[in-house]
């Protein structure tokens, strides 16, 4: 064999190596492959990585950064059967009636840890599993979980949320430390506090003169 032999021998084997789907099977093409997918592409919503950082901002004590990530107007119900217990669909709402409802029977604002994070990227919907700690004013311990159901939208913003609160914690840290239901008979009543309904002063008026219900209307304004 010369050395031209040799190439021509050659040659239709390495074609063959080189070009498989040209030989038989003409309905295999050479696709070109599309290129790979940005992170946001292939999660339309917060990743189960972004939601936890956006949750590490709660727990750093941020909450003016973790609060930015809901919309000021959305739907947030705290379920349960307990004081707090509602649909808001402001987060303002919320944060009044609810929150700082509760902070202001503790005796410092809670810390939070978060156990678990499920959902998020190609779904909407996301689970976050917290464990909340406080110690109230009475002293009484809360330690109790939380479960927070959000949904986002596409921009990385929750629109909704479901939060699952310990019923008994609650309804007992506001019972005990709120002034409304927390008396006894060793407690100096000296302004007038007539309960979360206010008090009906054409009712005292007709019980006890209207120069007194007067005087009552004017204290409780001043
Ligand atoms: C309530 O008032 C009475 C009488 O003025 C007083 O003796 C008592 O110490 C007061 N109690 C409290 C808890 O301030």
């Amino acid at each position: 064999m010369n050395l031209l032999s040799i190439l021509l021998f050659l040659l239709p084997l390495t074609l063959a190596s080189t070009h498989p789907n040209t030989n038989s099977n003409s309905n295999t093409h050479h696709t070109s492959h599309p290129p790979p997918r940005t992170p946001s592409q292939q999660c339309p919503y917060p990743s189960t990585t972004q939601i936890t950082n956006i949750w590490e901002k709660l727990i750093s004590g941020d909450s003016v950064s973790f609060i930015s990530h809901f919309r000021p107007m959305l739907s947030w119900t705290i379920m349960g059967t307990h004081p707090l217990a509602g649909h808001y669909d402001k987060l303002s709402l919320f944060i009044v009636n609810g929150q700082q409802r509760l902070y202001n029977s503790l005796s410092g604002e809670p810390t939070y840890t978060l156990v678990n994070v499920v959902g998020g990227c190609e779904s909407e919907w996301s689970v976050q599993e917290m464990r909340m700690q406080a110690t109230a004013k009475n002293g009484r311990i809360l330690d109790e979980m939380n479960i927070w159901a959000t949904q986002w939208d596409t921009d990385g913003m929750v629109v909704q949320v479901r939060s699952y609160v310990d019923a008994w914690s609650t309804t007992m840290i506001i019972h005990e430390n709120e002034d409304w239901s927390d008396s006894s008979w060793l407690t100096n009543r000296t302004t007038y506090m007539p309960g979360p309904n206010g008090v009906d002063l054409g009712a005292v008026g007709r019980e006890v003169g209207q120069s007194v219900a007067d005087e009552i209307a004017g204290e409780m304004e001043g």
